[in-house]
């Protein structure tokens, strides 16, 4: 190929070598200088095609060499549960990210139970894999067989949620959790226009997420931390009183304890007529259950703000259906696009940092965070991507004009 170019490029500066002796007009002189000229051109025409081509081989090299070593090793995955949407969608991205680099990808799912995620991390590290990238159900509960990993010499990338007491746990990559709160918290006072609201009163519920996943307390303080000025004003008022994460955490952010909770609180302090204006919840699991409770046991018939997190399809259904308001959107193939670059530097011996960012030159915004996330064991070093507000108004903008869904024939977005 390189001789190819080479050829082609003598070939062009004798054509116009030629050309350039035809139209001279005569004299010795012109034709001397034109020949020279030509001359002067083809060698530098030949020394840059000489370089380019030796930056090619360069690259090339480097790249057969890159492939040669991702060849050989291995990336472990370890996902939560296929239960939630979302992990489904990570853990695809995510083998689809190293396997298009050359890596072998082993994938687990350990259907949200701790004990069968431990054993699913020994079996990657029995398997010699080379780096491990997991998003745990339980981030208090993988101290010791990620000590086994660290005495093996495997990096370990904390993905999307934060593991807790390990050192062995190199990096962390996620959104700005605490962003996906206060977005959240933000929406509610806009929509309501709370600055304004005079003597107007409004009554808001919270449901949160896993008591076991570190994010949980991160999205439920940035929501009330925004509405906490209004719950203490009085403008925001919460009839059941449950304001503490630890009373209106769920567990596994499962959809049917979510349900069955806001279906007590309805019972207990709506069935008198009582309004409820606002549905804040974590995300879009507990959304599906707290929508299908106002569903079935709300008295009321004003349309009540719900909020989510994920832009899952049932969700993202219900938004266009008018059921659930909107949704903070976290483009995991964005996520999955960073774990892939962090992976590589770490598979190549190589410490991370800021720079990072800039040599990947992802088309998304993320920082690097060394301030936000201790899990116990000290500071581990972040890269956070940016959270979007999603609504029924910029649903084609965001989610279809983007690429992450495509709109079925009903009009509801699919995740591509
Ligand atoms: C993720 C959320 C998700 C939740 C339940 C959290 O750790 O950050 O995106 O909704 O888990 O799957």
């Amino acid at each position: 190929m390189k001789k190819k170019f080479l050829s082609m490029v003598l070939a062009a500066t004798m054509t116009s070598a030629l050309l350039a002796g035809c139209s001279s007009s005569g004299t010795t002189e012109e034709t001397t200088d034109a020949v020279e000229e030509t001359a002067e051109e083809t060698t530098d025409a030949v020394e840059e095609a000489t370089e380019e081509a030796a930056e090619e081989t360069e690259e090339t090299t480097e790249e057969a060499t890159d492939t040669a070593a991702a060849g050989d090793q291995t990336v472990g995955i370890a996902m939560p549960t296929q239960s939630l949407e979302r992990w489904n969608r990570d853990g695809s991205y995510l083998k689809e990210q190293f396997e298009g680099k050359g890596y072998t990808v082993e994938l687990t799912y350990s259907d949200n139970k701790i004990d069968q995620q431990v054993k699913d991390i020994e079996g990657l590290i029995a398997d010699e894999v080379d780096l491990l990238v997991v998003a745990a159900i339980d981030g208090e509960s993988l101290s010791q067989v990620l000590a086994d990993a660290k005495d093996a010499g495997i990096p370990v990338i904390s993905y999307d949620r934060l593991i807790m007491n390990t050192d062995a746990v190199s990096y962390y990559v996620s959104f700005d959790n605490y962003t996906v709160g206060t977005l959240q918290g933000q929406y509610v006072v806009d929509t309501l226009d709370l600055d304004n609201a005079g003597d107007k009163t409004y009554n808001i519920e919270f449901t949160a997420g896993d008591p076991a996943d570190n994010n949980a307390g991160f999205f439920f303080n940035g929501a009330y931390d925004v509405l906490k000025p209004y719950i203490e004003a009085g403008t925001l008022v919460v009839p059941s009183g449950q304001t503490e994460f630890d009373q209106v955490a769920t567990a596994q952010w499962d959809t049917a304890t979510a349900m069955e909770r806001m279906q007590n609180i309805l019972g207990s302090y709506y069935s008198d007529g009582t309004q409820l204006d606002v549905a804040l919840c974590s995300n879009d699991s507990t959304a599906l259950g707290v929508t299908q409770a106002i569903g079935t046991d709300y008295a009321g018939d004003n349309t009540v703000i719900i909020t989510g997190q994920d832009g899952d399809v049932a969700n993202l259904a219900n938004i266009i259906d008018g059921k659930q308001t909107m949704t903070v959107y976290k483009a995991v193939a964005n996520e999955a696009v960073a774990t892939l670059d962090l992976g590589i530097a770490l598979l190549n011996g190589e410490t991370p940092d800021a720079g990072l960012i800039d040599a990947s030159g992802w088309s998304f915004e993320c920082a690097y965070d060394t301030e936000s996330y201790n899990n116990g064991t000290g500071i581990i070093p972040s890269y956070l991507l940016v959270p979007t507000v999603v609504t029924a108004d910029n649903i084609q903008e965001e989610l279809v004009d983007t690429g992450y869904y495509t709109l079925d024939s009903n009009g509801y977005p699919q995740a591509n």
